[in-house]
């Protein structure tokens, strides 16, 4: 069968097409292109199906494992696929590991050497006990999740635009600088060593239940990352959706009742919203995946991310 591949303005992107044999998957029909293209490997492309001129539906995005003959009308032997560069791509691990580092890195260098001369502040530093504690509950969370990057997610995309290591390390390094700059300064001003203990005591029992979460996350694939979206259950997936947001929102709050800072507090509201949106979206779609239609089942009543209010 023969395979013509466009572009979304109608230009060819493989001259004279591609030939494959009827049993063919989409994923060899990819191979093709890149062999032929050189440039675009698998996982920058995006293959759709053509659009019929003056609808507004979403276009039909080719799955690599389904064959090729799955997306030809009748017995045809023509197929043609409209071809969309996604740009460099890197994998989701990568993502994770480069946006994680910079904080690891970045916030000890606040505590231990004596960057605030820089600032103008010439005087000795009295480091109290609270800096401490915090520098050390933040190298803990950003390397649990490194660690939880490499041996316990189950990621279902395989690589994501090189664009956002840029996007999100500009957001994670510039916070964590932003925080370190404040709980580590000379003139920082402890808070009770009760609400200390209240605040870290809160957010070190958040992180373990944010783990947990992610092992319930983890089991519901198979190691290869196959099985799609379960419904999540145990635990506190049984009242929330986004279990895990709900987790990683209370252990930054718990670490700014012990540390009190307003860059730490704005990092919360600014994260607490992003996660907000990305819960809406999961919610919204394991509630249309589970639509208890067609012997599927019905995804149980449950708060999204933020109970009793969202
Ligand atoms: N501080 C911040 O600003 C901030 C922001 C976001 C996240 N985080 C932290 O980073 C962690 C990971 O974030 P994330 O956005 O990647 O979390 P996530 O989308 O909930 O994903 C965690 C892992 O579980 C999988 N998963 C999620 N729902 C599933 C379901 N219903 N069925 C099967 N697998 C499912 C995901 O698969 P896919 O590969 O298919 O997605 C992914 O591999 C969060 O839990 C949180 O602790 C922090």
């Amino acid at each position: 069968m023969k395979v013509t591949v466009v572009s979304r303005s109608g230009r060819e992107i493989v001259k004279g097409g591609v030939e494959l044999n009827d049993s063919a998957t989409v994923s060899d029909l990819q191979e093709a292109i890149h062999r032929r293209t050189k440039k675009y490997y698998p996982s920058r492309q995006r293959l759709t199906l053509p659009l019929q001129s003056g609808t507004n539906a979403k276009p039909i995005v080719l799955n690599p494992k389904k064959t090729v003959k799955d997306y030809c009308d009748g017995n045809s032997d023509n197929l043609t696929v409209v071809f969309k560069d996604l740009g460099p791509q890197v994998f989701y691990s990568t993502l994770f590991f480069w946006e994680y580092l910079g904080p690891l890195i970045i916030y000890p260098i606040f505590y231990y050497f004596d960057v605030y001369q820089y600032f103008g502040y010439e005087g000795k530093r009295i480091i109290h006990p609270v800096q401490t504690y915090a520098m050390y509950y933040w190298c803990f969370h950003y390397f649990k999740r490194i660690m939880e990057t490499f041996f316990v997610h189950r990621f279902s995309h395989a690589t994501s635009p090189l664009s956002n290591v840029f996007r999100n390390c500009a957001y994670y390094w510039s916070f964590g600088s932003f925080i370190a700059y404040y709980v580590n300064h000379p003139l920082y001003t402890p808070v009770s060593d009760l609400q200390m203990k209240i605040g870290f005591g809160i957010g070190l029992i958040c992180q373990i239940a944010n783990f947990y979460c992610h092992i319930l996350l983890r089991n519901l694939r198979s190691p290869d990352g196959n099985g799609g979206y379960q419904i999540p259950r145990g635990f506190l997936f049984n009242i929330v959706t986004c279990a895990n947001y709900t987790t990683e929102i209370y252990q930054w709050l718990g670490f700014n009742i012990a540390t009190q800072t307003v860059a730490g507090y704005v990092f919360v509201a600014v994260a607490a919203f992003i996660m907000t949106n990305w819960a809406l979206a999961k919610h919204r779609r394991l509630k249309k995946l589970f639509d208890g239609k067609e012997g599927r089942p019905k995804y149980p009543r449950r708060w999204v991310i933020l109970p009793p209010f969202i």
